[in-house]
């Protein structure tokens, strides 16, 4: 008989050790080793032939072949570095609904010329064909495989030789050299060590879902990460229909770019211009309370409303709320305008909103939040053909904000008329004809020009 081997593993970040520990000397968490049942020890990764391996030098190292697969998704493709690179390994993560099964079966439907293998632990064929349905598949070479043990799997991908294998998700997948439960992390890891042998041996993409709570808490994707080349994390509110696809690591490209989706009824629909359908079109109407923000997220920009409403408290203290940025961040922005523009905060009650169920840490938006306040308490509207862009410092000045060229040259795009900047934004080029960049240096002297105020 043989002797059961059992070892401990952190639940959130998979170190393993021989006895049960409070602390984990990895990561710091207590309370989070569990035993696990380990019949063989995960063998490397790449373990055949490691030992005729050879040194090379870099000049001599041949990378004509490395090749990319057009996803026929712009977004997708940007978000990958140009595309998908054959024999890479994708982590898509995200928390439970926010679209993961449908993004990755959307990509398998989309690319006529492309042969996909969609193995799905946790839909059966039937259920991933009405979903097909919904997103208007058209006669996509895309085979379908409910199945959850991995050996299967890798057997039917090596008979079927697609070009991208998408597993949906890692935490329902088991493997048969490990005898614990699936979604266990000894399980996870074992299961993703093979998926990526299958990837660098047949040089195909695999994509890989894995779920991942509110919190953080379930340790599979975490431990995953350090193994993967591209880890996309897709974010947003499901009670929104805008979903951000974000890459947080990439071996193959930039981590700065983000696409935006919408989620519709007949699947996920790419956003090119999302400033276009987060600015209101009310080009005639102009109501009181509102600036536009000129933000940016990775080296996107990203024009937003933001809408302020100010009225007299009618309690004791006074109510702040916000919806999309922080609201210690609004209250340190009526702290500012308190002492710099007079502006009497115990009377007054302040909601902010973000248009779009956006949320946003880019503190060029401080300007615009600042304004819209302003023009909330006067009740006197900003022109719909203004934008804003700077920082706002405790002491009321104006500071400049990183890539101010591309945020004003987007304006001009985006067919505004003025956009106001910190006196002290370097300009490195001339900014385009079509629009007026005003400098502004200090609060007051905000207040003075949009309000006629001192
Ligand atoms: P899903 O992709 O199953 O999420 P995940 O795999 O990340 O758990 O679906 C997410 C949600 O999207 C689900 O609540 C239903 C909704 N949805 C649409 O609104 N339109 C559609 O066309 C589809 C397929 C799903
Ligand atoms: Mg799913």
């Amino acid at each position: 008989m043989t002797k059961v081997k059992k070892a401990f593993f952190c639940k959130n970040c998979g170190y393993e050790s021989a006895k049960w520990l409070g602390c984990c000397p990895s990561c710091g968490e207590w309370n989070t080793f569990v035993e696990e049942i380990v019949s063989k020890p995960a063998t490397s990764a790449l373990g055949i032939n490691n030992y005729n391996s050879k040194a090379q030098l870099i000049n001599d190292i041949d990378v004509s072949h490395e090749s990319r697969l057009n996803l026929n998704s712009v977004e997708i493709n940007r978000i990958l570095g140009g595309g998908l690179v054959c024999g890479s390994m994708v982590l898509v993560g995200g928390e439970p609904g926010i679209g993961k099964s449908t993004l990755s079966l959307q990509i398998a439907l989309k690319c006529p010329d492309i042969k996909t293998l969609y193995v799905s632990g946790e839909e059966s064929a039937q259920q991933i064909k009405i979903r097909a349905a919904r997103l208007g598949s058209n006669d996509a070479q895309c085979y379908i495989l409910s199945e959850t043990l991995l050996e299967t799997i890798v057997i039917q991908a090596k008979e079927l030789k697609p070009d991208i294998l998408v597993i949906d998700s890692i935490q329902t997948l088991y493997t048969e050299r490990i005898d614990s439960s699936a979604g266990s992390i000894s399980q996870i890891r074992d299961c993703a060590m093979q998926l990526l042998k299958f990837a660098k041996e047949t040089n195909t993409p695999v994509f890989v879902i894995g779920h991942i709570t509110k919190d953080g808490t379930i340790a599979g994707p975490k431990v995953l990460e350090h193994i993967v080349d591209v880890v996309l994390q897709f974010e947003g509110d499901n009670s929104h229909a805008y979903r951000i696809l974000r890459a947080t690591k990439n071996r193959f490209g930039s981590t700065a770019e983000i696409g935006i989706f919408e989620m519709q009824n007949n699947g996920l629909r790419e956003i090119e211009n999302p400033s276009e359908i987060l600015i209101s079109q009310h080009n005639d109407l102009s109501f009181s309370g509102v600036a536009i923000a000129a933000t940016m997220d990775g080296v996107r920009p990203l024009f937003i409303e933001t809408q302020s409403l100010v009225s007299t408290a009618a309690y004791g203290v006074p109510q702040r709320s916000t919806t999309g940025i922080d609201v210690r961040r609004l209250n340190m922005l009526l702290a500012v305008l308190e002492k710099r523009a007079g502006f009497r905060l115990a009377t007054k009650d302040v909601f902010f909103n973000i248009t779009g169920g956006l949320r946003i840490s880019d503190t060029a938006a401080d300007m615009a939040i600042v304004s819209s306040i302003l023009s909330s308490n006067f009740d006197v509207s900003i022109p719909t053909n203004s934008c804003f862009c700077a920082e706002v410092g405790l002491t009321g000045e104006l500071r400049p904000v990183p890539h101010i060229n591309q945020r004003i040259g987007e304006a001009a795009r985006l067919n505004f008329k003025k956009i106001f900047i910190s006196r002290y934004s370097k300009l490195e080029d001339k900014p385009p004809a079509n629009i007026e960049v005003i400098s502004v240096a200090k609060i007051e002297e905000l207040m003075k020009i949009l309000f006629g105020k001192n």
